[in-house]
């Protein structure tokens, strides 16, 4: 088939027709009577024949060699293409990974707006997956109560008394200066606790005296050597500062488990080489695993030595559930050795993260409920349920959300995004590009300074007291006095169009010293005999 010349083929023709006018308009300017006005167009004309010829010979975007000029269209388009979506397209329910409405339902405790919602619920409640929470015809009058669970077993000088809702694990790093502090403010106004991430205790955590969840990981920040082990001075000098409450170990979290990292040199700048105490500028490491230790009872031992060196304050661990065996073995160590956490965050797959490769966002790691269940039955079957305190996190930011998930075995709760929100996060979704247009999780001062640290402050605090009113208010309504009271009997989720099953059938907790007397459960029996005290690695199953 005859084709036309190449300049004049329609994907070709913006790119021929700019050129042409830019050439006419030269050769007027130069031959005949040069005009202010023919420059003026010559500009805008001339730049765009420059970029479509540049487009035409490069050698990276194939869609550009075909469409000089015009695929720059398509490049915009995508690039505004979640803002169109989130600003035109959104419907209430949509939105991921929150949903409009559980966005706003955020900064409007916030913000101390209006929170009710008119005319009924939209949701669609004979759909699959729809779940309630069982209300009573004797409600109680909601108190005015602060809802907190005292954490520390008998091993622990210096328990704390905490709020059942707090301030997830987020590091300096990945969040703003401006970030931390207008977090930190929030918990000391109202009484709750600031988890540092596993970026180390930094001066921004420091300024403002709010009480201090202090997290290690496998980098081992604020506390190592120079070779990136763990430095028990260093450990011990920052755990017995008086605003940390409690220190955590961090093994896993839900985004990205099993997942290092690498803070590249370029980003690390004086600020969080002081914080994480290592080198300007030099690549910040954090292994996938552990140097402290290398077997459960290890592991333990390095806890018992945390809560030591911290001054008998909790001790405890941090992790989404991976292999199940590998939790038991942790709980065949407990009960060798007789060294127990004072607590463990179980943390869902639902869980965020400021940056992780989409394979680990998606599909590894146990969601929270199931990986709750889990771990409380699993504490249960060995008879340490009582001397263990559990904190769940896992998209959790209504009222409703910690009573779910504390009806399933959870002590308290925490959030990061939720108070991300309360911070200002619009979930544009550009937390690892460093260009948050917020302020919230980026190091680049221009767009910090979006971030008013006092009037954040007071969203975080009014977010807290809010979510915990309306917590009160649930809690009533069941006929209950506190949220620990929630029991799997409590909740009912509909299963198919027609069937409903109540949470004690779906999530059943094993009896209390099953795993002990060797229990014949299913979902346990075979990860037990898989377990060992002595290494995580699962052992052979008798044939
Ligand atoms: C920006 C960001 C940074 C995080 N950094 C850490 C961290 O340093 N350590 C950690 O244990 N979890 C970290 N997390 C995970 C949260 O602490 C939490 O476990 C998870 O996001 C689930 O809570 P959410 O659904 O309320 O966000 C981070 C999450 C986000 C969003
Ligand atoms: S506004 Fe966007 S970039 Fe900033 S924290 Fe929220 S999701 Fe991340």
């Amino acid at each position: 088939m005859r084709s036309w010349p190449l300049p004049f083929q329609p994907r070709f023709i913006t790119y021929t027709t700019v050129v042409l006018i830019t050439l006419l308009l030269l050769i007027d300017e130069i031959e005949f009577f040069p005009s202010v006005y023919a420059a003026l167009l010559l500009l805008p004309f001339g730049a765009l024949a420059v970029i479509g010829t540049i487009d035409l010979v490069q050698t990276k975007h194939a869609v550009l060699r075909n469409y000089p000029l015009t695929a720059h269209i398509r490049f915009i388009l995508e690039e505004i293409r979640p803002e169109i979506r989130q600003y035109f397209l959104e419907s209430e329910k949509d939105g991921t990974p929150f949903s409009r409405d559980k966005r706003a339902i955020v900064y409007q405790r916030a913000k101390q707006a209006l929170d009710k919602r008119p005319f009924g619920t939209q949701n669609d409640v004979y759909a699959s997956g729809y779940e309630w929470l069982h209300h009573s015809i004797a409600p109680k009058a909601a108190v005015k109560e602060a809802f907190r669970v005292r954490i520390g077993g008998p091993d622990c000088a210096r328990p704390y008394s905490a709020s059942v809702f707090n301030i997830s694990a987020m590091s300096f790093g990945a969040l703003s200066p401006n970030a931390i502090r207008a977090l930190n403010i929030g918990a000391r106004k109202g009484n709750f606790a600031h988890d540092t991430g596993e970026g180390g205790f930094s001066a921004y955590h420091r300024e403002n005296g709010g009480d201090i969840i202090w997290e290690i990981g496998s980098g081992y920040f604020s506390c190592r050597n120079g070779d990136g082990t763990f430095c028990a001075e260093k450990f011990e000098a920052n755990a017995r500062n008086d605003q940390v409450k409690m220190v955590e170990l961090k093994l896993s979290q839900g985004a990205k488990p099993g997942h290092g990292g690498v803070l590249p040199g370029a980003k690390v700048s004086p600020e969080i080489a002081a914080a994480r105490g290592v080198p300007v500028g030099v690549d910040c490491i954090s292994p996938s695993r552990h140097s402290a230790f290398s077997t459960p009872i290890e592991m333990l031992q390095f806890i018992a030595k945390m809560r030591e060196l911290s001054g008998g304050k909790p001790a405890g661990f941090k992790l989404c559930v991976g292999h199940p065996w590998e939790f038991l073995a942790i709980c065949k160590a407990m009960l060798e050795t007789g060294i127990y956490p004072d607590f463990i965050v179980v943390d869902g797959k639902e869980g965020g993260t400021g940056a992780a490769p989409l394979e680990f966002t998606d599909h590894l790691g146990m969601p929270l409920r199931e990986g709750l269940n889990f771990v409380h039955s699993a504490l249960i079957g060995i008879d340490a349920r009582d001397r263990i305190k559990l904190g769940a996190s896992g998209k959790i930011v209504s009222a409703f959300d910690i009573a779910r998930v504390m009806a399933l075995g959870a002590d308290w709760c925490n959030s990061a995004r939720g108070f991300m929100f309360a911070l200002g996060c619009i979930q544009s979704l550009s937390c690892h590009t460093d260009r948050c247009p917020t302020g919230v999780t980026t190091q680049d001062r221009s767009r910090q300074r979006a971030l008013i640290v006092p009037d954040k402050a007071e969203r975080v605090f009014n977010f807290h007291r809010s979510t915990i009113e309306s917590l009160a208010e649930l809690v009533a309504a069941a006929g209950l006095d506190h949220p620990d009271e929630f029991a799997p009997a409590h909740f009912s989720r509909r299963v198919s169009p027609n069937e409903v099953k109540s949470f004690a059938d779906l999530y059943p907790p094993l009896e209390p010293g099953a795993l002990i007397a060797g229990s014949a459960d299913k979902r346990y029996a075979g990860a037990w005999a898989m377990a060992s005290a002595k290494e995580f690695r699962a052992l052979p199953l008798a044939a």
